[in-house]
């Protein structure tokens, strides 16, 4: 259930692996953009939805929740975000558990993965299927595997990735291994539902904290005139106790940026504080805005202000490779800059079109044509092309990845 940059690389590994899948979303848009291959994958996964495609006995697709009560397993892979907030949004979770419970039946394998707050696998499956009268354990079997995939990564395959799972019963655990061992060659078998669910939170968190990190030595370092990259890269050649994470303009994507709000939501009720991952979050949250005070810092030096000067950004996507906005700081950065009163565009090789608060902005495809007064590079997929970035234009290279040179500044 939830066939998106989750659920549809699942699909077709289950498929791959000799499964028949049945792939259920509520978008049917979604849907026909899987049918007509227009979709942001992996060449590998390409490969495979042409397979899959064109194995209809196998490989099904429906907008029909009810289309899962045959299935022998189910899994569920809705998003989790965040609302306006910063707080959980489990709209889409709740409904796709209820369908779930609503048409489950005996024997069936129903597996979490979405990420979420500790207890939730409880609240939004056991509780449900037991006041339906099924037993979880002996009538049914409930597992939660927080899912690990790195959209837009062809080097470390989906299915190399260990997966962790937590079984409501020892039952429910080796019918979950069984389904699973056909997505991950390695499964991590804990004691619980919840430290399944704890587990997952901790390594998003752990991402979000040290990014934040990371960003303070960028800024450290740039007062000292020292080069972060040079650092981290010192810094990795540490054999143990040391993992590089760059600094950049923010987080983005459907999982850092939203995923350790569910656990400080959750110990909000519980009236526990966590000062480190709270500061973190704040720290992070906080960065587009300091790229918009910089961007105004460097036009300053060339006599410009932010209102009427035109600026481009590079790049929008969250990160290189994929063609996904959620979250990314671009739009942030976008929408304040044409708050001050710039002229903003976009350029991105992935990606046509942007929704910054609710205007569609369409990509300008040759930037060199125009002339900029500052060009801000937000994020460099491999086929941008970022050579005509010379000594003539003022960049802001908020990834800290291009040389340093004369005209070229970073945070
Ligand atoms: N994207 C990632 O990099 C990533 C990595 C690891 C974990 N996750 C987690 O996986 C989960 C899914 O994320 P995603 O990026 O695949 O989200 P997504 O938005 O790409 O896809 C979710 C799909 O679920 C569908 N959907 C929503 N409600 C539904 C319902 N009731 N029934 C059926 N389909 C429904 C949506 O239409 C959408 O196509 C989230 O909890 C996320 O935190 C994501």
């Amino acid at each position: 259930m939830g066939m998106g940059y989750v659920g549809l690389p699942t699909a077709l590994q289950l498929h791959s692996s000799g499964r028949r899948v049945l792939g259920v979303d509520i978008s049917t848009r979604r849907l026909d953009a899987i049918n007509s291959e227009d979709v942001d994958l992996i060449p590998r996964d390409r490969v495979r939805l042409k397979e899959a495609l064109n194995d209809p006995w196998a490989f099904v697709m429906s907008s029909a929740a009810e289309s899962i009560a045959d299935a022998a397993a189910i899994l569920i892979c809705v998003p989790t975000p965040v609302n306006e907030h910063l707080l959980p949004d489990l709209n889409a979770l709740v409904l796709a558990c209820q369908s779930v419970v609503k048409v489950a039946s005996k024997s069936q394998t129903l597996i979490l993965t979405s990420t979420t707050y500790v207890g939730c696998t409880n609240d939004l499956l056991l509780k449900p299927l037991a006041d339906r009268g099924l037993t979880v354990g002996r009538d049914i079997f409930v597992a939660f595997a927080p899912e690990r995939i790195n959209p837009g990564d062809s080097k470390i395959h989906h299915n190399d990735v260990p997966r962790v799972v937590g079984g409501a019963t020892p039952a429910c655990m080796s019918n979950a291994v069984e389904v699973l061992a056909d997505c991950s060659k390695l499964l991590h078998p804990v004691s619980s539902l919840e430290a399944a669910e704890m587990t997952k939170l901790f390594e998003n968190t752990f991402r979000a904290v040290n990014i934040s990190l990371a960003n303070e030595f960028a800024d450290i370092s740039g007062h000292l005139d020292l080069d972060i990259n040079e650092v981290i890269d010192a810094a990795a050649t540490k054999p143990y106790g040391f993992m590089p994470f760059r600094p950049g303009p923010g987080i983005g994507g459907h999982c850092i940026p939203c995923d350790p709000h569910y656990l400080l939501w959750q110990l909000r009720a519980e009236r526990v504080t966590a000062p480190m991952i709270e500061t973190a979050m704040a720290l992070v949250a906080s960065r587009p805005s300091r790229v918009v005070e910089r961007a105004a810092q460097v036009l300053a030096t060339q006599g410009k202000t932010l209102a009427g000067a035109s600026v481009l950004i590079v790049g929008v996507a969250y990160k290189p490779g994929v063609a996904d906005v959620r979250e990314s700081p671009a739009l942030e950065i976008f929408s304040r800059l044409h708050n001050s009163g710039a002229a903003v565009a976009f350029t991105d090789c992935m990606i046509d079109r942007i929704d910054v608060h609710g205007t569609m902005v369409d990509v300008l495809r040759d930037p060199r044509e125009a002339k900029w007064d500052l060009v801000v590079v937000h994020t460099i997929h491999s086929d941008e092309d970022v050579s005509w970035l010379t000594d003539d234009v003022p960049v802001l290279d908020t990834t800290y990845r291009l040389s340093r040179e004369s005209r070229r500044y970073t945070l």
